[in-house]
């Protein structure tokens, strides 16, 4: 059995997040997608809710598992036995940071191993922070965002709470 992690902050999951998860799970036998902390991040949405966020958006995809944790994705995929992580390559601008994430996360964890895949060409330019913005100014972020979620996103926007 085939396990891989596809870690992220998902604040919120895109279109983007769910090619790279569907693509995922159509290559191993489970996925395991966890909202994890990115120090580098402030978030819109509570772990919980980009947790709930997630199920519903994946919830056609009978292998994929949604789980969050706080602790490093090099820990967190030892104690959940997993030996792959996969992530979205978008434009070259994404490669240096997440080369070294990597790196650092196979240094932490000798048995993990990244593996890249490239980001599907409609979503090359999609990023959850450009998908709030948008949305936040009153745009159309229909295209961007899972649509079965896309009442959630719309209602955070209403109520303010970011
Ligand atoms: O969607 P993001 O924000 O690009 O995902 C980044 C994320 C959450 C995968 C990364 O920040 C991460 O792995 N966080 C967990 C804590 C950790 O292991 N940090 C060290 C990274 S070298």
């Amino acid at each position: 059995m085939k396990t891989a992690v596809c870690p992220g902050s998902f604040d919120p999951v895109t279109m983007g997040h769910l090619d790279i998860i569907e693509r995922a799970a159509g290559i191993f036998d489970r996925v395991i997608v966890a909202v994890l902390h990115n120090a580098r991040k402030t978030t819109w949405f509570s772990v919980e809710e980009r947790m709930d966020l997630l199920t519903k958006a994946t919830s056609h995809l009978p292998n994929v598992e949604v789980d969050s944790s706080s602790m490093l994705l090099a820990d967190y995929a030892a104690k959940r036995n997993v030996m792959v992580v996969v992530k979205g390559l978008r434009a070259v601008s994404d490669f240096e940071h997440e080369f070294q994430m990597a790196l650092i996360n196979r240094k932490l964890n000798p048995t993990l191993d990244t593996v890249f895949l490239n980001s599907g060409e409609r979503f090359q330019y999609l990023s959850s922070s450009a998908v709030k913005e948008v949305g936040l100014l009153g745009g159309d972020i229909s295209d961007f965002i899972p649509s079965v979620i896309l009442g959630d996103i719309y209602a955070k926007i209403r109520k303010g709470e970011m």
